[in-house]
């Protein structure tokens, strides 16, 4: 049996990055010869292990064939006869069908490293359209290496372009597309993603709110960008720049979908799109099965980023009706979360993305002032039960209105 190092780690090492996991694939082996060495199977049909002692995956060499739609429509061919090429040609990328033994000789039957040194996404095979899934992965690839100058091949767009077009994307479970829609919004370059996606069509399968925005105009005296989506990825961009949480990130991918429902006739105007945007944020949150701290966020900054932009001439009243919806006493985290969203919203604008947001610190400090009112008094006044709480709400109201004149002074 012959081991070999194979796709991302080879990949990461002769770009010089940092290698995180690494994937193995075995020539030359039986199941059997497996399991007789301690390798743990990691499911029932598919020939991969997990390595006793360093629990790294080891996948026999095989060859697949697709027999259906979706993820589950594989047949696989696994056996001592399947050679290291006929493994490596049903990969996705040439840069991610690299082999390399322990003496770091490497095998590189697709040109992986030429496409390194291009600085291209290309795919091995016409195989690449037999998993929907590459679609996201090329797009993701392409956010994580933009910054060295990688780009998709025209070739390897253009089989996307027709994945897309099949209703294939249709096919993939919630859960597979949400790993690779969060992985590349974390990576440094998110808009990419967005970008490669609109460019071959699938952001139109797979987020038609967020394509909409594309040729949408806002009023040039806040968006001298003007393009809702031109925003949109500029905002992205600021929550990477700031690194930002998943959480931020996809608040700020989803905040102004509304904008895509105004009627052309109200343009450049988009007239209460915070509230408007809200059923589009539900459906988006709800097809991809986003987890519950990603969907609350998206759905707050949604309805209230134009508070946090307003937040200085907001009434104390409003602002303390916006720190209630955030629950700001038991969720203080997630208002720093709304806060940052908002701030890269207002420097996701061209020309703007060093402006000061005073904003942060205003709101910052009103959720101060309202978490300052002491219960303990209240109580001994005699509150109780629903009472307490319309006392506690008048105490939280007069140190907010207390608060904002002193700011103001
Ligand atoms: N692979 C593929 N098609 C997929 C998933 C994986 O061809 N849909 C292959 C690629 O050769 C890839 C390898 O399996 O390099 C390992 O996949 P994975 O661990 O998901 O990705 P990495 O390339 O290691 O990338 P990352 O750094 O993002 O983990």
């Amino acid at each position: 049996m012959r081991i070999y190092k194979v796709g991302g780690a080879v990949r990461d090492r002769l770009l010089g990055k940092p290698v995180t996991d690494i994937d193995w694939v075995v020539v030359g082996a039986t199941t059997e010869e497996m399991l007789a060495k301690g390798f743990r199977p990691v499911g029932a049909d598919f020939p991969v292990f997990l390595h006793p002692k360093s629990g790294e995956e080891y996948a026999l060499a095989r060859t697949e064939r697709k027999s259906g739609r979706g993820y589950g429509g594989f047949t696989f061919h696994a056996s001592p006869e399947v050679t290291l090429e006929e493994d490596l040609i049903r990969r996705d990328l040439t840069i991610n069908a690299m082999a390399e033994d322990d003496q770091q000789n490497l095998t590189d039957p697709y040109h992986g490293q030429r496409d390194l040194e291009a600085r291209l996404l290309r795919h091995v095979s016409p195989a690449f359209s037999e998993d929907p899934l590459r679609v996201l992965r090329v797009a993701r690839f392409a956010a994580r290496y933009a910054a060295l100058g990688f780009t998709v091949a025209p070739e390897t767009l253009e089989l996307m372009r027709q994945l897309s077009d099949s209703g294939e994307l249709e096919a993939l479970t919630p859960e597979r597309s949400w790993k690779e829609i969060s992985r590349a919004l974390m990576e440094d370059q998110p808009q990419v993603f967005v970008e490669v996606l609109r460019a071959c069509g699938a952001l139109k399968v797979l987020m038609p709110e967020v394509d909409a925005l594309f040729g949408v105009p806002q009023p040039p005296a806040h968006h001298p960008e003007i393009d809702t989506g031109a925003h949109t990825l500029s905002v992205l961009q600021q929550a990477a720049t700031h690194k930002q949480p998943l959480t931020v990130r996809w608040a700020c991918l989803l905040h102004d979908l509304g904008k895509g429902l105004t009627p052309e006739e109200e343009w450049p105007r988009h007239i209460a799109h915070e509230f408007k945007g809200l059923k589009l944020i539900k459906a988006v949150n709800e097809r991809f099965k986003v987890p519950r701290d990603c969907q609350e966020l998206a759905l707050l900054v949604g309805e209230y980023h134009t508070h946090g932009h307003r937040a200085l001439e907001l009434k104390p009243s409003t602002l303390l009706e916006l720190l209630q919806s955030f629950d700001i006493y038991r969720r203080p985290q997630r208002f720093e979360e709304f806060i940052a969203a908002c701030e890269m919203d207002a420097r996701g604008r061209e020309g703007l993305e060093e402006r000061s947001y005073p904003q942060a610190d205003y709101l910052r400090g009103a959720a101060t002032a309202a978490r300052s009112v002491a219960v303990q008094p209240l109580l001994e006044k005699g509150f109780k039960g629903p009472e307490l709480g319309e006392a506690i709400k008048r105490e939280r109201l007069k140190a907010l209105k207390a608060y904002k004149e002193t700011a103001s002074t």
